[in-house]
């Protein structure tokens, strides 16, 4: 009995961990299919985040294979903070496509300018799902008491500053109020608080989140870029074992016929 009540409290334990994050998450509309997505999340990714954050288990060889680029392409496009030995520029083979996408910011450094270390991105889309990093990155907002003047709704108090303010713009997070203009409350008596625009940034809130889309599709690619290899594999397989269950039944059935 005791047993069964300890495997049950342990059942239980992720349902009490997604109570505590609560937090309503926006749904992010990636595709790893769509490899133009994949290319300009890249892009954002290699010019807005590639400079505190590093994603240190990931090749730009292998960003290239897996978004259809050449070799000159991720040269010429991604590679602006590889690992360069300027003694070796003048040579020409200070970048090497091989190379793991680290950062030249220190542990340490990170620590010291941000309260806080800045931790590497490889694999944070499989450990906080597409839809958290989506939201977290649309939902930064206005606010003086933080280092950085910026808050965040689903992820109070970070230590991020908005890095992507000039394409979204500021945000200011207000009480919502209803058509007849009183402030709208939960039922438990909260307020219900909205972001709004309050400086336009140079693209659309539309547009804003078809790049944040992007940045997240490549975010999610990279964390696991065999992830649509594995799936079809997995389709493959379960069709062969279909076929195979199918022969073997048919197998069965012949020689079984004349045994009554
Ligand atoms: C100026 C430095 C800086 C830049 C540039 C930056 N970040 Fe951050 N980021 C941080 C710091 C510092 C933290 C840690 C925040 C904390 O723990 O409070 C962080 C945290 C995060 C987290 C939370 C990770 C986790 O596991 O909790 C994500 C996701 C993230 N950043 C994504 C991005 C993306 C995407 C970009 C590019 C658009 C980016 N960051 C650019 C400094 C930066």
């Amino acid at each position: 009995m005791k047993k069964k009540l300890i495997t049950c409290l342990l059942l239980c334990l992720p349902l009490f961990a997604h109570a505590a994050g609560d937090v309503h998450l926006e749904k992010a509309d990636i595709n790893l299919e769509n490899k133009s997505s994949l290319r300009h999340g890249a892009k954002l990714f290699v010019n807005y985040c590639l400079s505190c954050h590093s994603a240190s288990m990931m090749r730009y060889s292998r960003v290239g294979q897996g978004l259809g680029l050449t070799d000159d392409q991720v040269l010429d496009n991604l590679m602006f903070v590889a690992n360069f030995d300027f003694d070796k520029l003048e040579e020409g083979e200070a970048k090497k496509i091989g190379e793991l996408m680290t950062v030249a910011l220190r542990k340490e450094d990170g620590e010291k300018y941000f309260g806080t270390p800045v931790p590497d991105l490889t694999l944070t889309a499989r450990a906080k799902g597409a839809d958290w990093l989506y939201t977290y990155l649309t939902t930064f907002y206005v606010d003086s008491k933080r280092p950085f003047g910026v808050n965040n709704t689903t992820f109070s108090n970070v230590g991020m500053p908005h890095v992507l303010w000039e394409l979204d713009g500021l945000k200011d997070r207000v009480p919502k109020k209803d058509a007849d203009g009183k402030v709208m409350k939960d039922k438990d008596g909260h307020e219900i608080m909205e972001l709004v625009r309050i400086t336009e940034g140079t693209m659309s809130d539309a547009e804003y989140k078809r790049a944040v889309t992007d940045l997240v599709n490549f975010m999610v690619y990279m964390a696991e870029p065999i992830q649509l290899e594995r799936q079809r594999t997995g389709i493959f397989v379960m069709f062969f074992l279909i076929i195979l269950f199918l022969l073997a039944y048919m197998l069965k059935k012949e020689y079984w016929k004349d045994v009554h």
